[in-house]
């Protein structure tokens, strides 16, 4: 497929786009904001993005209203999705995304049946369009069942909760997940208002992205053994953003508009954990704006979550292997708070532009940590990300790697490649660099009218790049900064800000007093912060002796420790030297949780360690991976392969 470049344009009539658009750019830099009826969508020239099979300039879903049944016998999501549609003049068909959907009528909204045809399957993540012929319509009923192993759901037993007795269900939708439950236009580049009704067993509870109507369910009439849970979502988001959870959940409040819910047994750990979430999102409120979302409601999962966090709107979904005890792992609180705004508020149109939701996140996160726990913290947090991202370039293949373009070209790729640290850290440092450039005043101001000039629209790499020159730079900024460079570019401009933490000053110094001597004593490690001691365990040579390694651990009670963050710095060090006496610790880390981030470079470490670490790789994983995500296995399987092998 050819894209073709043309200047950000605020508004602009369908008529007029698709006259506009003469001209082949090699880069595809996109950057097109059509308005259909005050609405800007994502479109290409063609009218529509790599990633969905939707047509929006010809029919466009504007609102979604789920009626399903959460069905746990079957693990299949059964009911009705009702799609109000704006049409174009001359548009004679609706094309949504699908995979794996059992379509079994569609109808009008007279109730007339539609003809209607399912298209091949990609066989990849694309999945298959559901073609609509409207035949005038612009309301469509389609009557539909997710499939068993849908990859946007995950169904688990009762004895994967922290409880036990239930079974539950949570949704992942980003990026291109919810096409296999929900049949839209599933692009980020799309906004839909929605609603739903949701039933599930008795004693369950659902809970959805959106403003929960029935926080205590309703009987349903004919069905005794279930109850309906209804939701509204009334300002239009990207349909990734859809998201529910069902299982035994209790709430509790943590400030005036915001509380975590979680498993019974999980909830007070929780909620002491994030007591300062109100005061987090009253900081961010003073950086950039008002939060526009209403509540912000946290939702700790069980251990399968494949992800940290994820931003779904008014209620964060988070995995409890930030519960640390000790607050020491809540930048990823600030993190997905920052989404309400960047991300949520100003959506990457595009895959290709994911770097505009997770670098300003990364960014707009540390200035959060930064006003509640101090600049220190901030630095060691930035200090951190910065090594990740120098990770990330030397496992993309270095400074040369077009994957470490933030604006990346996914055409026949999954999504999921963009999502390396290039798009946090990187977007991050090119902020941070603009930002040290105009001075954080400047910015401050420019990004906080940036957030509310695009508040509810997408955004393209080509669109900041407009409205950093028509808003932020004077004069020869825009290039002194080699704001180009640093946005199509690979590599690291020279200019690139790296916030250096005064504090890993000294434990960089007890590495080198360590490796040199073995002497646990110059490890100030009681006085450290989890930040601290994460630079110390990443920063040891990767070559270590079985005494060193195992001072360390008796010492510091490596293989034991509580916060998943050191276990996991420890267990990378320990499997890469062979450690026998950790053996049992990974296999503890990997049965306990899903969380991709940790699993996925613990296995490979394993696979790396021939006869030491191969069977024993394969051997936990047999056990783990029916307990793991798709997204986890996904990327587990294609290091430990699925067979005996
Ligand atoms: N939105 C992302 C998670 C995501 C990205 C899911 C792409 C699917 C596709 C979320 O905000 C995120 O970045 N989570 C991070 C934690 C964060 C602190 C860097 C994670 O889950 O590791
Ligand atoms: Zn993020």
């Amino acid at each position: 497929m050819m894209f073709r470049f043309f200047p950000f344009l605020t508004t602009f009539a369908v008529a007029g786009l698709l006259a506009a658009c003469a001209g082949d750019a090699p880069d595809n830099r996109s950057g097109a904001t059509p308005m259909i009826d005050g609405t800007s969508i994502y479109a290409t020239d063609e009218g529509q993005d790599r990633h969905s099979y939707a047509r929006p300039l010809e029919a466009r879903v504007t609102h979604v209203a789920l009626d399903l049944n959460a069905d746990f016998d079957e693990q299949r999501m059964v009911g009705t999705a009702t799609l109000d549609l704006e049409v174009a003049e001359d548009g004679e068909e609706v094309v949504l995304d699908s995979k794996g959907l059992e379509i079994r009528e569609v109808v009008n909204g007279a109730g007339e049946a539609l003809r209607w045809e399912m298209g091949a399957d990609s066989g990849d993540v694309h999945g298959a369009p559901l073609t609509i012929a409207l035949d005038g319509a612009e309301r469509v009923k389609i009557t539909y069942a997710s499939a068993p192993g849908a990859a946007a759901l995950q169904w688990l037993s009762p004895g994967q909760t922290a409880g036990g007795e239930d079974p539950f269900l949570f949704s992942q939708g980003q990026a291109i997940l919810n096409r296999t439950w929900i049949p839209t236009q599933d692009s980020p580049g799309i906004r839909q208002t929605w609603d739903a009704r949701i039933t599930v067993p008795e004693g369950l509870r659902a809970v959805m992205s959106a403003e929960m109507l029935t926080p205590e369910g309703e009987p349903v009439e004919g069905e005794p053994g279930r109850r309906a849970y209804r939701f509204r979502m009334s300002d239009p988001v990207a349909p990734y953003l859809i998201a529910i959870a069902v299982g035994d959940l209790a709430f509790q409040e943590l400030g005036e508009r915001s509380g975590v819910y979680a498993e019974p047994s999980m909830l007070a750990a929780a909620a002491a954990e994030f007591e300062d979430l109100e005061e987090m999102i009253d900081a961010a409120e003073e950086l950039y704006g008002d939060y526009r979302w209403g509540r912000y409601d946290l939702l700790v999962l069980p251990p399968a979550f494949p992800f940290g966090g994820m931003e779904n709107p008014r209620l964060t979904f988070v995995t409890p292997t930030i519960l640390a005890g000790d607050k020491s792992l809540v930048s990823l609180i600030a993190h997905e708070l920052a989404h309400s705004w960047s991300g949520n508020l100003v959506t990457n149109a595009s895959w290709d532009d994911f770097w505009l939701n997770e670098g300003f996140t990364v960014y707009f996160e540390n200035r959060i940590m930064e006003a509640v726990y101090g600049t220190e913290q901030a630095e060691m947090l930035a200090d951190l990300g910065w090594a990740d991202m120098m990770a990330d370039v030397e496992d993309l293949g270095g400074l040369t790697s077009s994957d470490t373009r933030l604006h990346l070209d996914l055409e026949g790729r999954d999504p999921d490649d963009g999502m390396t640290n290039i798009a946090y850290e990187k977007g991050a440092v090119f902020l941070r660099t603009v930002e040290h450039m105009v001075g954080r005043a400047r910015f401050d101001a420019w990004l906080r009218d940036y957030f509310d000039r695009n508040a509810f629209r997408p955004q393209t790499s080509a669109g900041l790049i407009a409205d950093m020159d028509a808003n932020l730079f004077q004069g020869e900024e825009a290039a002194e900064i080699g704001l180009e460079e640093w946005i199509y570019e690979p590599g690291l401009p020279e200019n690139a800000v790296h916030v250096q933490s005064n504090r890993f000053r000294a434990v960089d110094q007890a590495i080198a007093n360590f490796t040199d001597s073995g002497e646990v004593t110059v490890i100030n490690w009681p006085e450290w912060t989890t930040q601290e001691r994460q630079r110390f365990l990443d920063g040891l040579p990767r070559e270590l002796d079985g005494e060193r390694l195992a001072a360390l651990e008796s010492t510091f009670g490596l293989n034991d420790a509580r916060n998943s963050e050191i276990r996991f710095a420890w267990l990378k060090l320990a499997i890469a030297n062979r450690h026998d006496d950790a053996r049992d610790s990974v296999e503890d880390f990997l049965l306990s949780m899903g969380r991709r981030k940790f699993v996925a470079p613990l296995f490979e470490a394993l696979m790396a360690e021939g006869d030491w670490g191969r069977p024993f790789a394969r051997r936990i994983y047999r056990e783990a991976r029916p307990r793991y995500h798709s997204v986890t296995t996904n990327t587990v399987d294609e290091t430990v392969g699925t067979s005996d092998g």
